[in-house]
């Protein structure tokens, strides 16, 4: 690996962002490049090799499915006294905007701890988003409360989870910092 590799991925690593699916532009994204995307995520690192991510990737019709699916368990779980009719508009909205939608599955193999499992979905993830924002395609991890009902929906195993979406788009957005608290409050140094 070369000084250049380093170059560049320092750069890809700071300047992805999440994106919304309010800046997301009507430019479909080729199933070719998301598969090449979730390749990318399929290097991630994983302990004993257990690779425990799994993805369901909507797009064209398969997004209105799930737009319906996300809608409806909204108003399923929501008290009435809580319901909002512009949330559960823009939970429709917000998917058919984008270009896809992935949700993110993590398979528990028994092999190693629970966490270890999250971490590397986490890790895949990481490497999807950052792949998708070298690509010109912006994206965000969005965990609402109402995974925990799509077990049927997503025709989950026993021993998966889903542990939110994906959504990605084009999108014409400028270059933004990243908002962080210095790295001197994280890091203590022993030497
Ligand atoms: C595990 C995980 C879950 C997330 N869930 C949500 C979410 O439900 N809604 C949301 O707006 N952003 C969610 N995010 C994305 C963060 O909002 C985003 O990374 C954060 O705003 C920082 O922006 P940046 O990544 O552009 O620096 C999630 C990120 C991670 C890692």
């Amino acid at each position: 690996m070369s000084l250049m590799h380093f170059e560049t991925i320092t750069k890809v690593i700071h300047h992805r962002r999440a994106v919304f699916p309010p800046s997301y532009i009507q430019r479909a994204i080729p199933k070719a490049l998301i598969t090449e995307l979730l390749d990318c995520a399929n290097a991630a690192p994983t302990h004993k090799l257990t690779q425990p991510w799994r993805f369901v990737v909507f797009r064209e019709r398969g997004l209105s499915k799930l737009a319906d699916q996300l809608s409806s368990l909204y108003k399923t779980h929501t008290p009435p006294e809580q319901f909002l009719q512009k949330k559960f508009e823009s939970t429709r909205e917000k998917i058919q905007r984008s270009g896809a939608v992935v949700a993110i599955i993590v398979s528990y193999s028994g092999v190693v701890p629970q966490w270890e499992e999250i971490a590397a979905t986490a890790c895949a993830v990481q490497n999807l988003w950052l792949a998708a924002s070298a690509a010109g395609i912006g994206g965000y991890w969005s965990s609402p409360g109402t995974i925990k009902y799509m077990g049927d929906f997503l025709r989950l195993a026993e021993h998966e989870a889903c542990l939110g979406f994906f959504y990605m788009g084009y999108h014409e957005e400028p270059l933004r910092p990243a908002k962080r608290d210095p790295l001197a409050e994280k890091v203590r140094w022993e030497e």
